[in-house]
């Protein structure tokens, strides 16, 4: 007997995207610059001096891009807002026309039977917070709650799914300790305050989300799972260091409300000593987590690798995407196995998984061949299909991305769309995976055993 990959009736197969990767005009309508805006338009910052200021054009394009969705037969959709469209100071004075881009977005979203996922936060913090201190200020936990409830006002009902933040570790690795992304800064000092503070921000529009919505929330992590090169117990510490510091850095005060011990060995005297009160704000219950997994690493320890003397062991004679990131659906295995055992059988939802490889030149009325990205795709749903089997409470998928889009300081040549984007003309053409992906959809599922 053929196997199974029927999925959960009701399950969301979705698709996301974020604000400042595929929305242009950042400036249109009164919306106030941000970070992403400054940082891409710094010399040298962006790959091929690339940036969002037309990416694919979605602010003015969403019609047509809702209906991209509708031919893939996607019931969620995955955004983010963008809080400089909002609120073009951060906080205060709220820019209607801004709002409201969102409000036509999810009424189209809604018209065509696709439910919107909003999230509040895809690391385009306003500029001008960022001049108030940005996540390195105690404050920015009002200023997020003050933000979302602007927004919660304005669509809860129509959105019925709310995430807080995405990928808190990115923001803080890439943001404040290695430097390459906005808003650039490197210091070993700054990053756990900036992570700290985007957990309790986190928890404070969940707190606000209590008293205005009536619906559900959450939050976005990428947990990436590490494995140890070998059993050598340097080997074994070392992975056990870049775990803590990845992936259970921000479950753990958000889900349990403390920090693994790994975190003061880290970072040493760069380690604040926290306020005990701040763990009653970062633990909010939750009604669902998102996790974004893309890829494993495997790790060895390593003196010069910063900041947890470990470092990623490349895996020789298995597929790399053009991140060069590790091919492993099992590690999604692992990933869900873990959060469950250690967090409790919450509802979770993989709010990304994708992958860029090359994409050959479109050749007119055809589809765009991407054999890998289809293997990908079919291999991490199947991996998903085990976990729902063995008790996961999974209750979708997006697929990262909908369309190709502007990847954050690589810029355009990254491609991970089911939907091509030519810069030039920015015509979308499906690829091969888009294809199968509306198949699997359409089956829910059982055309993954084809
Ligand atoms: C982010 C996306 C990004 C994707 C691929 C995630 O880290 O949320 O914005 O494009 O991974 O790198």
């Amino acid at each position: 007997m053929t196997r199974s990959y029927r999925f959960p009736a009701n399950f969301v197969w979705g698709a996301a995207t974020s604000a400042y990767q595929i929305e242009g005009s950042p400036l249109a309508d009164g919306a106030g610059p941000s970070i992403w805006q400054r940082f891409a338009h710094t010399p040298g910052m962006m790959a091929n001096d690339d940036n969002g200021d037309i990416a694919c054009d979605h602010y003015r394009r969403y019609k047509d891009d809702v209906q991209l969705m509708r031919a893939l037969g996607l019931n969620g959709y995955r955004f983010s807002l963008s809080w400089s469209r909002v609120l073009p100071e951060g906080t205060g004075r709220i820019n209607q026309k801004g709002l409201d881009f969102y409000s036509r977005l999810v009424d189209e979203l809604l018209e065509n039977g696709i439910e919107p996922n909003a999230t509040l936060f895809h690391w385009d913090m306003p500029a001008a917070l960022d001049d108030r201190g940005g996540w390195l200020s105690r404050d920015c936990a009002h200023w997020f709650a003050e933000y979302a409830s602007v927004v919660f006002k304005a669509l809860d009902g129509r959105v019925k799914l709310w995430s807080t933040i995405n990928e808190p570790w990115v923001v803080t690795d890439g943001g404040y300790l290695n430097g390459a992304l906005a808003p650039g800064h490197r210091s070993k000092y700054e990053a756990p305050i900036a992570a700290h503070n985007l957990m309790r921000a986190s928890g404070a529009a969940i707190q606000a989300y209590r008293s205005v919505g009536r619906h559900e929330i959450g939050v976005v992590f990428n947990i990436e799972p590490k494995y140890p090169a070998s059993q050598r117990p340097e080997d074994v510490a070392a992975t056990r260091r870049a775990h803590a510091y990845m992936n259970e850095q921000f479950a753990d005060p958000a889900l349990l409300g403390s920090y693994p011990p790994e975190l003061k060995e880290i970072f040493g005297d760069a380690w604040p000593d926290f306020p005990v009160d701040d763990f009653q704000l970062t633990k909010q219950p939750v009604d669902f987590v998102g996790i974004n997994y893309y890829t494993r690493s495997v790790v060895k320890h390593d003196d010069n690798g910063y900041p947890c003397k470990a470092s990623r062991v490349h895996q020789k004679h298995v597929t790399h995407t053009e991140t060069d990131w590790e091919v492993y659906e099992q590690g999604l295995i692992d990933t869900l196995m873990w959060f469950k055992t250690r967090y409790g059988n919450l509802p979770l939802y993989i709010t990304e998984n994708g992958a860029a490889f090359y994409d050959p030149p479109v050749a007119e009325g055809d589809v765009v061949k991407d054999p890998k990205r289809v293997a990908y795709l079919r291999d991490h749903l199947r991996a998903l299909h085990q976990c729902v089997e063995a008790g996961v409470n999974l209750k979708g998928y997006y697929a990262w991305s909908l369309l190709d889009n502007l990847e954050w300081s690589l810029g355009f040549a990254k491609r991970f769309g089911l939907y091509h984007v030519d810069y030039a003309t920015l015509k979308r053409t499906p690829k091969a995976s888009a294809k199968f992906y509306a198949k699997v959809i359409e089956s829910n599922g059982e055309a993954l055993a084809e």
